[in-house]
């Protein structure tokens, strides 16, 4: 259950739908007569990933990788493993790699340099949202629906300890702790 004390809006799913949209459209232009890969980043870009997916006009295949960085933490732990890779070839493929939400920037340098290694023909990062300022490790984001302050936040596929994932708008918790 929602506690509302603890709970505030930050993002509505209005504002999602726009900042989703905003990025359909600027992918649709970039790879226009080409065809690209998703590589989806479980399970917090289940949600962003369906609603982009719906809006891209190019043949595209879908892919998840599953990485564990946080564990039940809130704070990036600095180590990162991969519990699911991707089953396609990406060899000369166009590849997008879907986030939800960057942070440190160690799970997805992880995995950008691993699909790298793989020789696709290129290669970008998507995330809906972007905590610049707490950028550790450098990774080169293509496309970013919202650069947001330092907040913990939970609802379109971010959790709080694996709950509120399915919350269909975002909220920043007043209390974190
Ligand atoms: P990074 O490796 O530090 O960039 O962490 C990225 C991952 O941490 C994201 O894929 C999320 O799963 C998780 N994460 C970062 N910030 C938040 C947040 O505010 N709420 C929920 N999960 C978060
Ligand atoms: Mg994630």
């Amino acid at each position: 259950m929602l506690d509302e004390k603890n709970f505030t809006k930050y993002l509505s799913r209005h504002e999602i739908e726009a900042a989703v949209q905003a990025i359909a459209t600027q992918i649709n232009l970039d790879y226009k007569g080409k065809e690209i890969i998703l590589i989806g980043v479980l399970k917090g870009a289940i949600l962003f990933m369906a609603d982009l997916m719906r809006s891209i006009e190019c043949p595209t295949e879908v892919e998840f990788v599953r990485l564990s960085s946080y564990g039940k933490a809130r704070t990036s732990s600095g180590t990162v493993t991969l519990l699911k890779d991707i089953q396609a070839d990406i060899y000369n493929k166009h590849v997008l790699i879907v986030e939800e939400i960057i942070d440190s920037g160690r799970t997805l340098k992880f995995l950008y340099e691993r699909l790298k290694a793989a020789g696709p023909a290129s290669i970008e990062i998507v995330t809906l949202l972007d905590k610049a300022s707490k950028r550790i490790v450098d990774v080169p984001v293509k496309y970013i629906g919202k650069t947001i302050d330092d907040q913990f936040l939970v609802g379109y596929g971010l959790d709080l300890e694996e709950h509120s994932r399915n919350l269909a708008d975002i909220y920043y918790l007043k209390y974190p702790n």
